[in-house]
């Protein structure tokens, strides 16, 4: 699967599968219903936790095949923590857990303020030390970036200095908004994305986009 890095200090890779783009083409019509919906959500994540685990902190390990010893690896202790940010990135979390069943899940809950687009968070499920964790956030939208940017920041208050963002899709405004935001900070912050769109909207959404991500999986809920 061909990767492209965007950016340099906030690492940006855009994944390029043909896969990948034929289950996000369906994602993003219109015409596709909810449970339609959050089956492509869920097996686009699979592919997208591919590219993200592709340094996963491993320890080398030998095991006895029947025939010989093999050297090989397994994942390193502490365990990765795989953060759904809710309500919409509790439909990726499937598709993460499959590839990192042995993963810790945490649960942050976020709300963006459909006026001023501000995050706040109104549910903390997720250790209170991440020192040495490997984080995997997940949020399907990148687009102004305020929740991520809220989400990151706490992460790091908690002493997470590795993190890995796994977005459906992002805006390139939301990709500055990371980049000015974690650029003079000292910790490893990737974001796998399946495709990067042309911009946001007057309203914070992104176009072309997919419409609301949470609405989508999930119905709306006024
Ligand atoms: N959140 C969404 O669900 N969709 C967008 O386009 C932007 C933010």
């Amino acid at each position: 699967m061909l990767a492209r890095p965007i950016l340099e200090s906030v690492r940006t890779l855009v994944t390029e599968h043909p896969l990948i783009t034929h289950k996000l083409t369906a994602l993003r019509d219109e015409r596709t219903d909810s449970p339609t919906f959050r089956r492509l959500a869920d097996e686009l994540v699979t592919l997208l936790a591919y590219e993200a685990t592709r340094d996963i902190r491993v320890s080398p390990v030998t095991v006895q095949t029947p025939v010989a010893p093999a050297q090989g690896v397994h994942l390193s202790s502490p365990t990765p923590v795989v953060i759904p940010i809710l309500r919409a990135g509790l439909g990726m979390l499937e598709g993460m857990t499959r590839l990192l069943p042995t993963a810790e899940v945490g649960f942050l809950g976020m709300v963006r303020d459909h006026e001023t687009l501000k995050a706040t968070t109104y549910a903390d499920r997720i250790p209170g030390e991440l020192q040495g964790r490997q984080v995997f956030l997940l949020d399907p939208m990148l687009a102004t970036g305020g929740t991520l940017i809220a989400a990151i920041n706490l992460m790091i208050e908690r002493g997470a200095d590795k993190i890995t963002a796994v977005c459906l899709l992002a805006a390139p405004e939301g990709l500055a908004a990371l980049e000015a935001e974690f650029a003079q900070v000292d910790i490893d912050l990737a974001v796998v994305t399946a495709a990067l769109d042309d911009h946001l909207n007057e309203k914070g959404y992104i176009v072309p986009g997919l419409g609301d991500a949470g609405d989508r999986l999930f119905g709306v809920v006024p």
